[in-house]
């Protein structure tokens, strides 16, 4: 079983695979003044959570859903068969889009390119007057303590919220909004997945499988230390 195999044994199943909650997607949609009829994308959409908040939110919206992990897909598009055709789950990579949009919505994924990678990528693909909003790591206290630079440290190093805008600006794009995601909106991705380890713990026999489990509970531990200060950035950004 190949590391990959391993952690997504654990990553499965989950309503969402990153903090995050319908509200975020709902003030974002408002400050995006997103129209009934706009054409939405949800990149890198993992099991479908925020695709489902953003068909409820705009029932004669067209939407697209991508990302590049099959089985998230699978799970994406039973979520949300009941809205019928106009929303489209697809595989495939954010960094390649085909399609033009009023509103692209990224939760937890930009990270893995870069923000102005990423924005580059997308700018010939938002239609005029269309918004992207995505979720960044940020230190909401700087410098941030031993236990939130502790919950980062193998993962990903993020900047104070002046840095991550500095970024957006030299992109070219202007921060419409931003908000805070801390706190409850992680404990609704962990709490779930503590449930999934304590089940999985009752029959998980694999060495590497038990290994990625132990890795998730370190994970949630380190969060738990420091859940006030751990926190993503939410931007709506727009090209002037
Ligand atoms: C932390 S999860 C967030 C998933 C989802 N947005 C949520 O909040 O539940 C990150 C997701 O990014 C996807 N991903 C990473 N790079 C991608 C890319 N270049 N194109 C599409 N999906 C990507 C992964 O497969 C994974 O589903």
């Amino acid at each position: 079983m190949t590391p990959a195999e391993a952690f997504f044994s654990v990553h499965r199943g989950l309503y969402r695979e990153g903090p995050g909650e319908a509200a975020d997607v709902r003030w974002a949609l408002e400050i995006a003044q997103t129209p009934a009829h706009a054409r939405i994308l949800d990149a890198a959409c993992g099991p479908g959570a925020d695709t489902v908040t953003l068909a409820e939110e705009r029932p004669d919206a067209k939407l697209h859903a991508i990302d590049k992990t099959p089985h998230f897909v699978e799970e994406t598009r039973m979520r949300v068969a009941r809205f019928g055709a106009r929303v489209n789950v697809e595989q495939g990579s954010y960094m390649a889009l085909a399609d033009t949009y009023d509103f692209i919505w990224c939760a937890g994924a930009v990270y893995f390119h870069g923000v102005k990678p990423v924005l580059d990528a997308w700018s010939p693909h938002l239609a005029p007057g269309g918004a992207v909003a995505f979720s960044e790591p940020a230190w909401m206290i700087d410098p941030p303590s031993d236990a939130a630079r502790k919950f980062w440290a193998d993962e990903y190093e993020p900047r104070s919220l002046s840095q991550v805008e500095a970024e957006i600006h030299a992109a070219g794009w202007g921060v419409l909004d931003q908000r805070w995601i801390v706190d409850e909106p992680w404990a609704a991705y962990y709490g779930p997945m503590s449930a999934r380890l304590d089940r999985l713990e009752e029959t998980e026999q694999a060495p590497e499988v038990i290994a990625a489990m132990s890795e998730a509970r370190q994970e949630i531990a380190n969060w738990q230390a420091a859940r006030e200060e751990i926190a993503y950035s939410l931007f709506v950004v727009r090209r002037p």
